[in-house]
């Protein structure tokens, strides 16, 4: 080492006032960016971005926090992608509340860890405050519940909690706990990979979980559900859980949950509410009804990152019985000892470190109150909701399916254009928008077509402005096709429309 080799400066009390200009430069930096930002990203080529970043050499530091500051601001937020620009109309990604990212900064430079009561105190008490607050808009009489990462780890929880109860013999019964072979999980095609992500992280087999029967909307039909179970029951196998959606990725649509809620009653099965799109309706003053039935689950997922308006990362695993939580309980001498007389957030969570995500959603309730955030989600489905009768009576686009949330599912198909060309042209038209970075929409695969889609999550930005995203779009895909471009068609009929 010689006297040239910068030290690392710390946080402590002695460089607070480091912290302040230091933050401050970066957050000076960061507004200006976000005062002109109007497209979502820029048009640099990929190679290029990469070829930026292996160019810089991480074994010569610049020396200095306020260099590094302006590396990161020249290298990443001038090429970031913003979701907050009107034309940002492709993943479930939320423009985010002004008093959530302050409480991010504080969380940032006092570093809690929400594990332990000695680490966090006052921190574990506003965590179960929000807890029961969410848990209270469900309408668990007591439930409770904890922070994750996000809606994985969250429906992983959920699911573990839901594994760990089939596999423990109850009390009294002569009946053997099922091996883990013999569990099945029920969901739909719609709901989320993470579904099936985690019955392959909880040692299950792949034909445990079933994808039961959905009407043409993609919901499951409480019917088919009845059947898969005792199709399952009758083939020696144990029902695990069910995994209902509330705000399907693509198509936004809702499981009809009373019906399937009397089922799991019926036949004492765990109800999982994956309501990690969704959960914004439990503030929705117009749209609560669409989550009736909610309150009958035994556990469900809200990502207040998604439909709250909250930073990444913002989730919650909320069950009914709080008792639940302790089936994944464990205990460790140094930290959490069974005979603690403490709060101990850890015994409810997967993670062991956890940041204090509640205190984004805690500041956004206090600066606004939950109508607030409930009014911002109802303006992004009522645009929504205009944005497809544009869609359904434009001339070259063809609507795919219908939505209750904020999803927009479409291709571009003008008179004469066949199936086959539609199809091939969907995924060079989603590449090609991100190559200039002015509109960003996503694609997938709907009924086994591929289709694009649009998903709106900006309170902020106006029918006219989707709108205007969407001629775009269509004048991209017309240039496309006329160039000759095409992809891979996937699955197509060679029909014209
Ligand atoms: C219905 C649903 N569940 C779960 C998830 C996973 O959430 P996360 O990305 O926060 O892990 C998503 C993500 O889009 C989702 O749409």
């Amino acid at each position: 080492m010689n006297s040239e080799t910068p030290l690392l400066e710390i946080l402590t009390s002695a460089t607070a006032g480091r912290y302040r200009n230091v933050v401050h430069g970066a957050v000076d930096r960061t507004a200006d960016r976000l005062g002109a930002v109007e497209r979502p990203t820029t048009d640099t080529p990929a190679s290029v971005l990469r070829d930026r970043v292996a160019a810089i050499d991480l074994a010569r530091p610049l020396g200095s926090a306020e260099a590094a500051v302006v590396e990161v601001d020249e290298l990443f937020a001038a090429e970031a992608v913003w979701f907050h620009a009107p034309g940002s109309l492709a993943h479930l990604n939320c423009p985010v509340a002004v008093p959530a990212v302050a409480a991010e900064a504080v969380l940032a430079a006092v570093n809690p860890s929400v594990d332990t009561w000695d680490q966090s105190r006052i921190g574990t008490e506003i965590e179960r405050r929000v807890v029961s607050w969410a848990t209270g808009t469900i309408g668990f009489a007591a439930g409770d519940g904890v922070f994750t990462s996000g809606g994985t780890q969250s429906n992983l929880h959920a699911l573990l909690l839901a594994r760990q109860a089939a596999t423990t013999a109850r009390r009294g019964s002569a009946r053997r706990a099922p091996a883990l072979d013999d569990l099945v999980v029920f969901a739909t095609a719609s709901s989320h990979f993470s579904v099936r992500k985690s019955a392959m992280l909880l040692g299950l087999p792949e034909r445990a979980v079933v994808d039961v029967a959905a009407d043409a909307a993609g919901r499951m039909r409480p019917d088919a559900l009845a059947h898969a179970i005792a199709d399952a029951r009758r083939e020696g196998r144990s029902p695990m859980a069910v995994v209902a959606t509330a705000g399907t990725t693509d198509r936004g649509c809702i499981d009809p949950l009373v019906p399937i809620a009397d089922v799991c009653d019926l036949e004492d099965v765990w109800l999982h509410v994956d309501a990690a799109y969704g959960c914004g309706l439990l503030v929705s003053p117009t749209r609560r009804h669409l989550l009736a039935g909610i309150e009958r689950a035994r556990s469900v997922t809200a990502d207040f990152h998604k439909s709250f308006f909250q930073p990444v990362s913002s989730s919650a695993l909320l069950v009914r019985d709080p008792e639940d939580l302790r089936r994944a309980s464990w205990h460790a001498d140094y930290l959490n000892p069974e005979d603690a007389d403490e709060p101990n957030q850890v015994d409810k969570s997967l993670q062991t470190t956890r940041r204090f995500d509640a205190l984004k959603l805690w500041a956004t309730l206090r600066a606004s109150g939950a109508d607030a955030i409930g009014r911002a989600f109802d303006v992004v489905l009522d645009v929504a909701e205009r944005v497809h009768e544009h869609v359904a009576a434009h001339p070259d686009l063809v609507l795919v399916a219908p939505t209750q949330l904020s999803t927009v599912l479409f291709r571009w198909q003008p008179d004469g254009v066949t199936d086959a060309e539609a199809d091939a042209l969907v995924a060079p038209l989603r590449a090609a928008l991100l190559a200039e970075g002015r509109v960003l929409v996503a694609k997938t695969v709907i009924d086994r077509r591929p289709c694009n889609k649009l998903t709106l999550l900006n309170p902020a930005t106006s029918t006219e402005q989707v709108v205007a995203s969407l001629d775009h779009v269509v004048r991209t895909a017309a240039r496309l096709h006329a160039d000759g471009v095409h992809g891979h068609a996937g699955t197509t009929t060679g029909a014209t429309r």
